[in-house]
């Protein structure tokens, strides 16, 4: 491809609302550009990058059986509303005004559908079913380009099975596939156990990249044996010690205290743990809300899918007005005593199992209680693990020492079990001629975000660097002066011998354009083998290759030039 006739608008400088490498290299490098909020277009180089990731994939896919398919992206609300999506998608879902339709943010629903009518007997199970096609998600705040956006391409693929065991086999199969398909896309990247989720299903782990700007926070041990999401991770650490006392409730004045920080401050305490922090939250009930006071250690944080797990996705944080109404008073003051009084049903993390000399909210602002006792004040307490993992805790098994890093999840694996097929009556045969439900996995994979991941991983102030299967092009050719006749024609003659070869090969055939703009482009865009031709080497029969990565510059000579570029793009 000549860059003349290539349209790679490259820009010198950042756009000023990019700040995460990726953003800012895909739109400096020409790949996409912003069309609205979490919305972009894709440029060519863009384009072919992410048509190589989704070619990579299918090739994965069909290896482990998969057929491909092509689902719409306008899905009738009805379809949805038998599963209970319709609503439970809540604004994520973009639904259409004039027409009973939404823009489908995931194809569970569709695929299901067509599994219905169509795989009735044993015989037909198991499948694997996928596509590669875009995806709308009402994202609340898309950020860092096409890392979280509004339109995206994914990977979705379904598995069918008539047994759990055969479940486990398709599960296994795309986890293993998923792995090739990582590996082939350069990323270094992290297996880890998932929340379930909006899914409903019983297993689930996620493809992790490590990366500064990954929206999760994964947790993983130094011996490397246990890695999980932090949203349901746990560890081993020692819980607050039962003391002997028996000291009486003790309400205090705590003028303007509003954190555990604040009060800590106030009672000239370093250690936090007994200064148990009270949350409430409000469980939306068929009938009526049930209301929950969540306990957990001052120095922890309560961790809301492990309440999810526990209580249901709807559950959420009591808002401001609901909280003065149920407690008596705002978020700082708020704590357990005579919190059954108030219809409120307390839970308290694993750590504060029986612990005495708690001190707390008296549900009366600007007031504390001190020397709470779980087992004398709250005796209807019920304990459960509800806390966020913290980095330099202990595996627990407390083997190895806990890590806290940030990720992006580029792929998702559900075994989703019977969620979706019972909601739709997707039933089947079995040998005996009894009636069974379908038994469904589901399984995910960002594009863009793929290709976004990778590029995080692997930049430099220059630009970009691309290897392996994850190179736009073989090599760049760069002619430094298109105006002078050897230089010109050498080429020229390169680049008609290379396309012959099969190399697919980007030519800088521009003319007037200065060589430092050239070099500059070219490292930018990030082609790993760069091959540079100009008078001052030519003039010694000389070719210059550049490797994009480290820099190193050999000199050939312009008749072994090709053959060294055959063997150096093949790395
Ligand atoms: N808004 C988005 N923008 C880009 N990629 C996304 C977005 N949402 C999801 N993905 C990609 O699709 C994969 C499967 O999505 P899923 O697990 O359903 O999403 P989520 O974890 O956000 O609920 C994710 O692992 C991620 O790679
Ligand atoms: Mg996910």
């Amino acid at each position: 491809m000549r860059l003349t006739q290539y349209f790679v608008p490259t820009l010198k400088d950042d756009p000023v609302d990019a700040v995460v490498a990726s953003h800012r290299l895909m739109i400096r490098s020409g790949m996409i550009r912003p069309l609205t909020s979490g919305v972009y277009s894709y440029l060519p180089l863009g384009l072919k990058m992410f048509r190589k990731v989704e070619e990579i994939i299918r090739q994965e896919m069909n290896a482990i059986g998969g057929n491909e398919f092509y689902l719409p992206v306008l899905s009738p609300n009805e379809l949805w509303a038998q599963t209970g999506r319709l609503e439970d998608y809540g604004d994520l879902m973009f639904r259409i005004k004039n027409r009973e339709l939404v823009l489908a943010p995931t194809h569970e629903e569709v695929f299901t559908s067509i599994a219905k009518p169509n795989l009735i007997s044993y015989k037909d199970l198991p499948k694997i079913w996928y596509q590669i096609q875009s995806k709308f998600r009402n994202e609340e705040r898309p950020r860092a380009g096409v890392l979280r956006g509004r339109q995206f391409t994914m990977k979705d693929a379904y598995s069918f099975d008539s047994t759990w065991e055969g479940l486990d086999k398709s599960y296994d199969a795309m986890a293993i596939a998923y792995r090739n398909i990582f590996n082939r896309c350069g990323l270094n990247f992290v297996i880890v156990s998932a929340h379930s989720g909006a899914m409903g299903g019983s297993a689930s782990e996620e493809f992790m990249v490590p990366s500064p700007v990954g929206e999760d926070n994964i947790v993983y041990s130094e011996d490397g044996k246990y890695s999980s999401n932090i949203e349901v991770a746990v560890s081993f650490k020692e819980g607050v010690k039962r003391l002997e006392s028996d000291l009486p409730l003790e309400e205090f004045h705590t003028p303007n205290i509003k954190s555990i920080e604040e009060l800590a401050g106030f009672l000239g305490i370093e250690d936090k743990s007994r200064l148990a922090k009270s949350r409430v939250f409000v469980n939306p009930g068929k009938e009526k809300n049930e209301i929950i006071m969540v306990l957990v250690c001052g120095d922890d944080e309560v961790n809301e899918s492990k309440l999810q797990n526990h209580f249901g996705l709807n559950i959420r944080p009591a808002h401001s007005e609901e909280l003065a109404e149920i407690t008596g008073a705002d978020a700082g003051s708020i704590g357990p005593i005579d919190a059954r009084s108030k219809g409120i049903k307390v839970f308290a993390d694993l750590l504060l199992k029986d612990a005495n000399e708690l001190i707390s909210g008296a549900n009366k602002n600007d007031y504390h209680i001190k020397n709470i006792d779980l087992i004398r004040d709250v005796p209807d307490v019920e304990y459960l693990d509800l806390r966020v993992v913290k980095e330099g805790e202990h595996t627990s098994d407390s083997s190895s020492v806990i890590r806290v890093t940030r990720a992006i999840e580029v792929g998702h694996i559900f075994k989703l079990g019977t969620k979706f097929s019972e909601a739709l009556n997707a039933t089947f045969l079995d040998a005996e001629g009894k009636e069974n439900v379908i038994i469904m996995g589901s399984y995910g994979i960002g594009v863009e975000r793929t290709v976004a991941a990778y590029i995080e991983q692997n930049n430099d102030e220059k630009g970009i660097i691309w290897s392996g299967e994850m190179k736009p092009f073989d090599l760049m050719l760069i002619s430094l002066n298109q105006s002078e006749g050897t230089v010109k024609e050498q080429a020229e003659k390169m680049y008609s011998e290379l396309l012959a070869k099969g190399v697919d090969v980007l030519f800088d055939d521009r003319q007037d354009v200065r060589p430092g703009v050239k070099f500059n482009d070219s490292d930018l865009i990030g082609i790993p083998l760069q091959a540079i031709v100009g008078e001052k080497n030519l003039a010694q029969g000389n070719i210059e290759l550049k490797i994009r990565k480290t820099g190193e510059r050999i000199l050939v000579n312009k008749d072994d030039a090709l053959n060294k570029i055959i063997e150096l793009a093949g790395t």
